[in-house]
């Protein structure tokens, strides 16, 4: 997959690129990133990016023109989806990343300041997305979360597909406690069940977890059960 992610700090995605899941999937050539400084698109010595709302208000707003150019400058005329990420958009979630998952290709835009002017939104922009209800300095943050969930879906990022379908909010429920050795800490002992080998039991001990699990947090998942 080929990600170019157009922002005014692309300097603040280097270390997310160069570690962990993410670097691994950057080195074997699974994922590409192309990191884009909206600033070399600006028009003026001072490298503007921003002006004054038309109608006033307070905040500044992100001038369409270097916008433009940077996203055209990598679409070339093809039909790429291009992400915006502001707390106006559709809420993320997992289905969201699952779908774009299936993408070879795909441009990812951070804001700053108050908003991007809406003629960008009107001409170029195909999906916005919101991590969540409040509000952030910048699109830097929901970019690298929206990157980091999509690369642990691209085949051959995780040794254990498996794995990856059985998170939380992949099954509709949050996902249930696990445990590793020693099989006692602190007093604490690993349930008998997941000792026992029987695999039967151990799903069905898991997936009653996930339930109570998910009506204390999110009862709000097992609306539809
Ligand atoms: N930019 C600022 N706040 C945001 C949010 N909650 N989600 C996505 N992009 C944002």
């Amino acid at each position: 997959m080929n990600i170019s992610i157009l922002s005014i700090f692309p300097g603040v995605f280097t270390d997310f690129l160069a570690v962990s899941m993410i670097g691994k999937a950057v080195e074997d050539g699974i994922l590409t990133v192309n990191l884009i400084n909206i600033r070399d698109y600006a028009h003026d010595k001072h490298k503007t990016t921003d002006d004054y709302p038309y109608g006033g208000g307070p905040g500044m707003i992100m001038k369409p023109e270097p916008l433009y150019e940077a996203i055209q400058d990598v679409r070339r005329d093809r039909e790429i989806p291009v992400i915006y990420f502001t707390p106006q958009g559709r809420l993320l979630h997992q289905s969201i990343i699952n779908a774009y998952s299936e993408s070879t290709e795909l441009i990812l835009l951070c804001g700053h300041y108050k908003e991007i002017d809406q003629r960008i939104r009107d001409l170029l922009i195909t999906d916005e997305i919101s991590i969540g209800d409040y509000v952030l300095s910048g699109g830097e943050l929901p970019a690298m979360i929206f990157v980091d969930a999509v690369t642990r879906l691209l085949p051959g990022v995780l040794n254990d597909l498996e794995s990856a379908l059985s998170d939380s909010h992949q099954t509709g429920l949050l996902g249930c406690p696990h445990y590793t050795r020693p099989p006692e800490f602190m007093g604490i002992k690993v349930p008998d069940v997941l000792l026992s080998g029987n695999h039967e039991k151990i799903a069905s001990w898991r997936r009653q977890k996930a339930l109570e699990i998910t009506r204390k947090n999110r009862p709000d998942l097992l609306k539809d059960e």
